[in-house]
């Protein structure tokens, strides 16, 4: 597997692109495939986790970080397709003019949204971008609080959208935000915690989505 561009998109903001967007790449980068990303988001907050981590260097396995602004996001996405297996491109919030062509250039989107009507309600523009550029999008719950009675039915109302739900999902758990100011993931902080275990899954059924996604063509 070659080339492959997964864009993290959600108009919200805060839902949680930027920490799927880095614990997708650790948990790939764990299981082998070069993997490379693109921060389509002038608030830097990808980059600035980038320089951290190469700062950092030989405490974390590396992992390019290219800023782009929206409009080059997806040429530079195919540069660094052709030398790495997996691209991931973290797209800013309520940027749905500089969003479309990352879309358009991925194979497969992927969408965090947490588990309250608010935050299901104000993911239908990114859903119907998604399929005005034709692309797949898989929505990937995120900040799942324990027990919470809301989340079985979130699962129905973002299933109502027409959307197609993860069954992984990441819980609202310190870990995720405390990485990053390592320049790391809680994949790699707290291996063999709950939320490296949910990184990881998360990231083997995106994998999944994106080789069904390709199939598809
Ligand atoms: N599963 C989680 N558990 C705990 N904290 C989280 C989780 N996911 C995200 N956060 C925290 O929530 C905040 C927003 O997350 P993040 O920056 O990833 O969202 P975003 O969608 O990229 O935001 P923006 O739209 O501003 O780019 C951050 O402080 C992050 O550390
Ligand atoms: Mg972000």
């Amino acid at each position: 597997m070659t080339g492959i561009i997964v864009a993290i998109a959600q108009q919200k903001g805060g839902a949680g692109k930027t920490t799927f967007t880095a614990h997708l790449a650790a948990a790939w980068v764990r299981a082998r495939h070069r993997v490379a990303l693109v921060d389509a988001d002038p608030q830097g907050s990808l980059t600035a986790w980038g320089a951290l981590r190469a700062a950092e260097s030989g405490r974390w396995p590396a992992i390019p970080v290219e800023s782009a602004s929206g409009w080059r996001a997806d040429t530079v996405a195919g540069r660094l397709a052709a030398a790495h297996d997996l691209v991931l491109i973290d797209t800013p919030p309520h940027g749905e003019i500089d969003t479309r062509s990352v879309v358009r250039a991925a194979t497969l989107v992927v969408v965090p949204v947490q588990p309250t009507p608010l935050d299901v309600w104000a993911t239908r523009p990114t859903l119907t971008l998604a399929a005005a550029e034709g692309r797949p999008a898989l929505v990937v719950f995120n900040r799942v609080p324990p027990r919470a009675t809301l989340n079985a039915a979130m699962r129905e109302a973002i299933q109502a959208e027409g959307a197609r739900l993860a069954t992984a999902s990441l819980g609202s758990r310190v870990a995720f935000a405390a990485a990053f100011g390592e320049g790391a993931t809680a994949v790699e902080t707290a291996p063999g915690s709950r939320a490296a275990a949910e990184a990881i899954a998360v990231a083997k059924e995106v994998l999944a989505a994106v080789r069904a996604a390709q199939r598809k063509g």
